[in-house]
């Protein structure tokens, strides 16, 4: 990504700031502030309510949901549209800020691209982070990253692309609900679009493997839903739009025997220096 120019050379910016999963305890002081000195702002948010409750902190938001299609139109086009309208209001000069839910750099393709056309036509444009899915399956399910790995994958790219996967580590899987869709025009796909990512899977991990199904609240008065199915059993386990799937480790870290006697080498050589060999 093209870095920010020391110095803006236009008037107008841009900032792409995530309002995090749940309505009202995830705001960063940041992001509101971005918000509220904003002349305009756009907002592509989970739903409905979190949208009411964005209006109630700025005069002019825009929702950028109109613009998706029912039916035959591409999201790609979607989102260079959404790149477009937000271009716009910067190039009349104007201080433009577009709301996400979660992180707006993660699984999202519009924020970064409008903060590098506008970069690379001269204006300020900054990326504000949030809460994101991934956060809260951290802290919902008791993972740490850092214990064993962990991996995260558009759940299509195992489709469409040979990918190595590592079954020693968490497998996380973005966007299972529509994974396989080539199209880009559809919301969901079917059982036997999951029946393809469960043979691709099966190279790597057992059937009996358990496969986690999470959705992060969004509201304040939800809980977050964990579903525990068998690998086999995805195809026939219906997947939404807002759940994210996880595959925790299938086989144990294997200790590198030869890096370890590398490594224990030189820790003998720095407890007694002068005897390496
Ligand atoms: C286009 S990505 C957007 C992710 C978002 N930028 C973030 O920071 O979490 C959409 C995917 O995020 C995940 N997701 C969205 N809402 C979720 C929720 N409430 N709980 C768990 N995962 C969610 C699902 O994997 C979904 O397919």
């Amino acid at each position: 990504m093209a870095p920010e120019p020391a110095i803006a050379r236009q008037r107008g910016s841009i900032a792409c700031v995530g309002l995090g999963m749940t309505l009202g305890s995830h705001l960063g002081p940041l992001a509101r502030s971005h918000i509220e000195q904003a002349d305009v702002v756009f907002a592509a948010l989970s739903d409905g309510i979190v949208e009411m409750w964005l209006e109630g902190m700025h005069p002019d938001v825009r929702s950028l949901q109109p613009y998706y299609g029912q039916g035959d139109k591409s999201r790609l086009l979607t989102y260079r549209e959404w790149v477009e309208v937000m271009m716009a209001e910067v190039r009349a000069g104007r201080k433009v800020c577009a709301v996400f839910y979660g992180h707006p750099g993660i699984f999202a393709w519009s924020p970064h691209e409008v903060i590098k056309v506008a970069r690379a036509e001269g204006y300020r444009a900054h990326m504000e982070p949030g809460i994101s899915a991934e956060d809260c399956l951290y802290a919902d399910l008791g993972i740490d990253p850092g214990r064993y790995g962990c991996q995260h994958y558009e759940a299509s790219q195992l489709l469409f692309c040979e990918t190595p996967l590592n079954p020693g580590a968490y497998l996380v899987l973005w966007q299972v609900g529509l994974v396989g869709d080539r199209s880009l025009k559809r919301f969901s796909t079917g059982p036997e679009y999951r029946q393809v990512l469960v043979d691709v899977l099966e190279k790597d991990y057992p059937l009996d493997h358990e496969v986690i199904i999470y959705r992060g609240a969004t509201l304040p008065i939800q809980r977050p839903r964990v579903r525990r199915v068998a690998l086999r059993d995805l195809p026939a386990t219906d997947v939404s739009a807002e759940e994210t799937v996880i595959l925790p480790p299938a086989s144990a870290l294997r200790p590198s025997r030869v890096v370890r006697e590398r490594l224990a080498v030189l820790d003998r050589a720095r407890e007694a220096p002068g005897q390496t060999s």
